[in-house]
């Protein structure tokens, strides 16, 4: 099977050493990938985030990959996203705390505190790409966020509003209701359930925000991807976090998936879907959404060949557990 342009829509590098490790593994089937912006400190400054991008192009070790990066949210004036604008793909919401590095998220979501950035952003066609979860009880955090989605859409029409990572049914209807609503799907969404992750023994290398939920809602969401509905994109949310940061008390979120995204989304959607809707998921809505070409394509080879996911990666300072360590799988990447 043939791929052209895999895009990762959502995807975090980290710094330093873990960058030097997770960069390789999760660019290489890929033709470009959104960064996230939730460094420590938060990535919020154009020289941060050209210097980001040089590290990440350093150790990627692939010409043919695109750092595609995003500022973290905060009320900018609109001269700043003036110059801004060149440099960036996108500009990323955090509400305060609700996940890993967020700390400096957003607490006030009202109109007229957003408004003169959200307007800024909309009249240079910067999007918005957003972390939907408020502070309720674990399961409705995602869905109770539907009102601010919906407050966001109606009061700025003309911005492109991508909902992250989205993991309910709920919000897989709100996506259909108001146009300049889009979502980004995880692999994990499309194969965990809340019972994977705390049903038998506690899988902490399945923790991460938001959390799988219920058998619908994964149904859901398969639905709308396997039928490459062309609202929804292809991002792994691929976060890695140190072995001793996930098995341990207070195991920190995130899965590490981004080194066997295509080769399982291959497996799926030859067993639920067919080939040309995996190149619109993985590729071609993307694409057309946010209106993206390259000059050279990228076109990465799948075959049918058995191979073990390793049971972890490492160099001298890092060791991560990747998501389905030691399973096997169908398609291999051809480089
Ligand atoms: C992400 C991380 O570790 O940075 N964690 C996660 O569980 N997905 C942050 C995020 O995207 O919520
Ligand atoms: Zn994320």
């Amino acid at each position: 099977m043939k791929l052209k342009n895999p895009l990762d829509m959502h995807l975090h590098l980290r710094d330093e050493s873990m960058l030097k490790l997770v960069a390789p593994l999760s660019t290489k089937d890929f033709r470009a990938a959104v960064i996230m912006p939730n460094l420590v400190p938060p990535l919020c400054d154009i020289k941060s985030l050209k210097a980001y991008k040089e590290r990440i192009l350093k150790v990627s070790n692939d010409n043919h990959f695109t750092p595609l990066m995003t500022l973290f949210f905060k009320n900018y004036d609109e001269k700043f996203l003036e110059n801004a604008k060149d440099e960036i793909f996108a500009i990323k919401l955090y509400p305060a705390g609700i996940t890993t590095n967020s700390e400096n998220g957003i607490s006030n979501f009202e109109i007229e505190t957003l408004k003169p950035t959200l307007e800024a952003m909309s009249a240079l066609n910067i999007p918005l790409l957003v972390h939907g979860e408020t502070n309720d009880f674990v399961m409705d955090r995602e869905s109770n966020f539907s009102k601010i989605y919906e407050k966001l859409a109606k009061n700025f029409k003309n911005l492109k509003i991508i909902m992250e990572h989205i993991s309910t049914k709920t919000l897989c209807k709100l996506l259909k209701d108001y146009e300049n609503l889009y979502a980004t799907i995880t692999l994990h969404h499309l194969i965990l359930t809340l019972d994977d992750v705390i049903g038998g023994k506690m899988k902490p290398h399945l923790f991460c925000k938001p959390i799988a939920k219920t058998y619908e809602d994964k149904t859901a969401l398969c639905e709308l991807a396997f039928n490459a509905y062309e609202k929804v994109m292809f991002g792994s949310d691929s976060a890695p976090h140190p072995k001793d940061e996930k098995e341990c008390c207070g195991c920190a979120a995130g899965i590490f998936s981004a080194p066997i995204a295509l080769s399982v989304l291959a497996e799926l959607f030859q067993k639920h879907s067919n080939q040309e809707n995996l190149q619109k998921f993985i590729s071609d809505n993307a694409c057309k959404i946010h209106n993206l070409s390259f000059k050279e394509d990228k076109i990465i080879t799948l075959d049918n060949e058995n191979w073990q996911v390793p049971n972890e990666y490492k160099n001298e300072n890092e060791k991560i557990i990747p998501f389905m360590a030691g399973e096997n799988l169908r398609f291999q990447v051809k480089s």
